[in-house]
């Protein structure tokens, strides 16, 4: 039975090696006729990535969305891209407007080409816009039952979400949404996959003129709530890891923020 997660184009293949050595587990190998593939792997993507005459095709990969390397779209002016990263700011004034879908996708984009460990991509992702004010409208009102639960586990997050209710009571502010139009939740057990998914979505809202805030306490108030998670449709046993506001930023920073010297160890 021919195997459909690698395929391989005989015709194309030149035999150079470069996926079997690019397969860190070694599980590529060359026979008589080409690379051999043993029919279960990470599926990494490597091999198909280095081949240099594009012989190779994992259809498990969306191959479609396989891009090829070209220095002109690709290649990233270091200074600039530290200057981005210097430069983004945790946003906590948003304008009106919603988020566009093209940058929405651009967005996601970059939660999904994010690396994972094992490169399992269990990660997904949950964008509520449409329906934030109707998510909001129930959030607030399980609020104090949320806060009691809290104390009564001696959670230290209760005092601060007691103040959160005041300043959204008496009119003063809401500090889990602001008035950002929509937010994304990253959904996976492992915080450093969504980390670092977190990391480049926020990256590209950057390039995109719009800006992001990793809510902490947004994070553990849904997460606390089967009401709150049974809207958004998670299944009993998902975890959220980061729940970040979304929108474009009403306020602009004419300088970098300070930061404190690195501690860094040279050997
Ligand atoms: C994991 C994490 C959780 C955070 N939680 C909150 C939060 O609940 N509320 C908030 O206003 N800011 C939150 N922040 C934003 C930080 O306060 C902010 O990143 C920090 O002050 C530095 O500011 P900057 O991101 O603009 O550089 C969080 C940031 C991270 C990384």
């Amino acid at each position: 039975m021919p195997d459909t997660k690698f395929i391989l184009d005989n015709e194309k293949c030149i035999a150079c090696g470069l996926c079997v050595a690019d397969c860190f587990p070694g599980y590529i190998t060359m026979g008589e006729n080409g690379p051999v593939y043993p029919g279960s792997c990470m599926m990494c993507g490597h091999c198909a990535a280095v081949c240099p005459v594009n012989a190779i095709t994992l259809p498990e990969l969306d191959p479609e969305t396989v891009m090829d390397y070209d220095e002109e779209s690709f290649k990233v002016d270091p200074e600039k891209l530290l200057n981005s990263i210097r430069h983004r700011r945790s946003i906590r004034n948003y304008r009106s407007e919603k988020v566009s879908p093209e940058h929405l996708s651009l967005i996601l984009e970059a939660g999904r080409c994010a690396p994972t460990a094992s490169n399992t991509q269990k990660t997904r992702f949950i964008v509520v816009q449409e329906g934030l004010s109707e998510f909001k409208e129930l959030l607030w009102s399980e609020m104090p039952a949320i806060i009691e639960g809290m104390k009564a586990s001696g959670s230290p997050a209760a005092s601060g979400l007691s103040r959160f209710l005041d300043h959204k009571n008496s009119g003063f502010r809401d500090d889990l949404f602001f008035n950002a139009p929509a937010y994304v939740l990253v959904i996976t057990d492992n915080v450093w996959d969504a980390g670092l998914a977190a990391s480049d979505m926020e990256m590209v809202a950057y390039a995109c003129g719009a800006g992001m805030l990793h809510s902490g306490y947004l994070k553990r108030v849904v997460s606390s709530s089967p009401k709150l998670t049974g809207w958004l449709g998670m299944s009993e046993g998902e975890s959220i890891a980061c729940c970040m506001l979304l929108g474009y930023p009403a306020v602009s920073y004419p300088r970098t923020a300070g930061r404190k010297m690195p501690k860094v160890t040279m050997k």
